[in-house]
């Protein structure tokens, strides 16, 4: 059984420009114990997606229907308030994209540590102090019983996402949704937090969704990819296998303007032509379609649907070369 299975999940939104259709049919398989890649442009969608599982969409302004939502069995649209809260930062737990909005800029680092372990866990301060310290360590700060009464403002970028980090595990999650966590850092900070995140994993077996614009990224990290464009997944693949051949046009262009070592110097890198569609004003096709080199006419008036290949590999387009390298028309 998976341990986040996600079927058919729409999230609009209400607003003055008409309906925006954030996330529009979205449906995830994580497993147990693998790192799940969630990789698309700015406004794909992926927070959103996130979010919604975790029910921290207010409705109104956001409309969420889903076929189910379902973790470790248990669909989470039947939790009620109280219920979905005792379980974020309990078994599902979130490391934000800019720390600074989810570390209270007021209290110190101890109290907000300390808070869940004496919320969900029942400790009382000297064990969840004891238990904050062990992680400050494990996540990489030095000396962290000097730094206990420090607040957020006192640490460097790179040393808060360490306690966002230490902050998401602190009541031992089995699912951890990184949302693009280390895009405002520099790439020797953000290479360490990868490093740190593996580790953990391998101790701790934790589930991981990564979240992030950034393919090469996701392939040093990820077992497999879901890549999203305009609210929708348009094609999902283990790691290598999309890597080596990938099955939409999309993903195709993503990779080609991932830098290489393969790559001859002489290789331009090639960026994708167009911006994403409005999300209130959908192309009646594909929404991909007009950025589309290999657009055939179909395509502009045939939305396509997720097909299953080869290998769990599936894909959502109705003319790119397929997997034995002949144009469908
Ligand atoms: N409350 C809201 N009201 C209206 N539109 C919203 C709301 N929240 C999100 N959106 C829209 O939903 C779309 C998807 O947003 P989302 O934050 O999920 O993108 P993303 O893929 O995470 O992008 P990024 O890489 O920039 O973080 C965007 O167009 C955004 O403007
Ligand atoms: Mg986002």
């Amino acid at each position: 059984m998976a341990l986040l299975e996600v079927q058919n999940l729409k999230t609009h939104f209400h607003t003055q420009d008409g309906l925006v259709r954030a996330v529009d049919g979205v449906s995830l398989n994580v497993e147990a114990g693998k790192t799940v890649g969630i990789v698309g442009e700015s406004g794909s969608g992926k927070s959103v997606t996130n979010m919604t599982i975790l029910g921290l969409v207010p409705t109104p302004p956001g409309i969420i229907d889903a076929d189910a939502i379902l973790f470790e069995g248990q669909d989470l649209r039947s939790l009620s308030k109280e219920q979905l809260r005792k379980l974020r930062g309990n078994r599902i737990a979130m490391v934000f994209q800019d720390p600074m909005t989810s570390l209270n800029p007021f209290l110190t680092i101890e109290d907000q540590l300390t808070e869940p372990l004496l919320i969900h866990k029942g400790q009382n301060m000297d064990q969840a102090r004891q238990r904050v310290l062990q992680l400050l360590k494990e996540v990489g700060i030095p000396d962290p019983q000097s730094r206990l009464k420090d607040y957020p403002h006192q640490f460097s970028g790179g040393m808060r996402q360490r306690v966002m980090m230490a902050m998401a595990l602190v009541c031992e999650p089995s699912l951890l949704i990184c949302d693009e966590p280390t895009t405002a850092l520099d790439v020797t900070i953000q290479a360490q937090i990868l490093e740190l995140l593996k580790r953990i994993q391998k101790e701790h077996g934790t589930t991981i969704i990564f979240i992030t614009h950034d393919l090469g990224v996701a392939a040093g990290f990820c077992d497999e990819i879901y890549v999203m464009y305009a609210g929708r997944i348009v094609e999902h693949a283990q790691t290598d296998e999309l890597f080596k051949t990938p099955l939409h046009p999309y993903t195709a262009s993503l990779l080609k303007s991932v830098p290489r070592l393969d790559q001859e110097a002489s290789e331009a890198f090639v960026t994708i032509q167009g911006s994403p569609p409005d999300l209130t004003a959908l192309p009646a096709g594909c929404s991909f379609q007009p950025r589309c080199d290999h657009a055939i006419s179909r395509c502009e008036t045939e939305r396509p649907t997720l097909e299953e290949r080869e290998g769990n590999h599936s894909r959502q387009c109705s003319c790119f070369v397929d997997l034995r390298g002949e144009v469908k028309s």
